[in-house]
């Protein structure tokens, strides 16, 4: 028999899967500890590394909890302008006394490695980045007892998420911290992306599946605004990133409420693919340029941001974050659950009193 979303999480917050080593096993035991559903990131692990985390944050929840895979990608339309790019970025590699990654160093993510872990060894939650997976590996899943959730950016992502047979499907506004989880990169079209309440708005006309609302989620009362319009809960990065058991590098954490970051901006520079930011050096001198070639760029720049962060630098670093990283709180994550519940709960009192907050 298949669970139900609310089977799954006591209180309406999910802790977003953050690859690049921020949600780690105390991160994800913290948050589904405290009621909310904790998620591990598989994303840039080997199969291997993402069972290593599944059995160490087993041995610290017996709660549900979420691995975050992310999908094949296809063929860099245009290889040349990736090595246009590492000519460009010779000076970062001197500076940082580094060399460039290999832009090649695989497209697929150990996907189907990743699926034969998941599938002999089931986990409560599964969601998908990038895209959505066919029907029979989502049947699979669902036959291993396994939640199935994948990102949409638009009405019609979403409605592929439904015909493919997830459980349900995570809105991801354009204010959202980290990668743009649209199906196919699109240079071509418009990439400014639709904003959270907008388009859980629409995303609800369009499905019939529970939909998690994720974008610039970091108070109470914005997740009383998101189930308000149709969602049944809120996944937030940015705000988890802040906290005590993330995995996030210091100095990332502390340019999340530094006032010498007065923006995000959705960037190429670091990976490829369209992802919100903290304007920094890297962003500024790169993002005007860099290529729509995903991962190849996240490869080629890995040494140079290991480096930087490395050297404390986080002008060169990838500090991912969403529109609301001002409102980020240093607390131990499990508290913040509280605390966002407690809000949530605030807000819906003055509400029905006819108030405000
Ligand atoms: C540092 C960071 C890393 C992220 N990595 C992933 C990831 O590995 N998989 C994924 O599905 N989403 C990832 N995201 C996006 C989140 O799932 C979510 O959409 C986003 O954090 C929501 O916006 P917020 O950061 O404003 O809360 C990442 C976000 C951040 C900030």
């Amino acid at each position: 028999m298949s669970l139900a979303l609310t089977d799954l999480l006591r209180h309406p917050v999910v802790q977003a899967p953050m690859a690049g080593g921020v949600a780690v096993p105390q991160l994800a035991a913290a948050v589904s500890e405290a009621g909310g559903l904790g998620f591990l990131a598989a994303g840039y692990k080997t199969a291997d590394g993402m069972y290593q985390e599944i059995k160490q944050l087993r041995g610290l929840t017996g709660f549900p909890f979420g691995v975050n895979v992310f999908m094949p990608q296809p063929e860099t339309p245009d290889p040349a302008a990736v090595g246009v790019y590492a000519h460009q970025l010779a000076g970062e590699a001197s500076w940082y006394a580094t060399g460039l990654g290999d832009p090649d160093d695989g497209r697929d993510d150990g996907y189907d490695a990743k699926l034969a872990v998941l599938l002999d060894n089931p986990v409560p939650v599964v969601s998908f980045h990038f895209g959505v997976p066919a029907r029979d590996v989502l049947d699979a899943l669902r036959r291993a007892g396994t939640f199935t959730l994948a990102t949409a950016t638009t009405p019609d992502e979403a409605r592929a998420v439904q015909d493919a047979g997830a459980d349900a499907v995570i809105a991801q506004g354009a204010e959202a911290g980290g990668h743009r989880g649209t199906h196919r990169d699109c240079p071509e079209t418009d990439c400014s992306g639709i904003g959270l309440l907008p388009l859980v708005s629409q995303v609800r006309e369009a499905v019939d599946i529970p939909i998690v609302a994720a974008g610039g989620i970091m108070h109470g009362s914005q997740i009383a605004a998101v189930l308000a319009v149709g969602a049944s809960a809120a996944q937030l990065g940015t705000a988890f990133l802040a906290t005590h058991e993330s995995g996030a590098h210091v100095l990332h954490k502390q340019a999340l409420t530094n006032p010498l970051y007065t923006r995000t901006e959705p960037t190429r520079a670091f990976s490829g693919r369209p992802a919100r930011a903290l304007v920094n050096r890297f962003l500024r001198e790169h993002g005007r340029y860099a290529p729509a070639a995903y991962p190849d760029v996240h490869h080629l720049t890995a040494p140079l941001r290991k480096a930087a962060a490395t050297a404390g630098d986080p002008q060169g670093m990838a500090l991912w974050a969403g529109q609301g990283h001002r409102m980020a709180r240093e607390l131990p994550a499990g508290q913040l659950v509280e605390v966002l519940a407690a809000e949530l709960t605030a807000t819906r009192t003055a509400l029905s009193a006819g108030g405000t907050r």
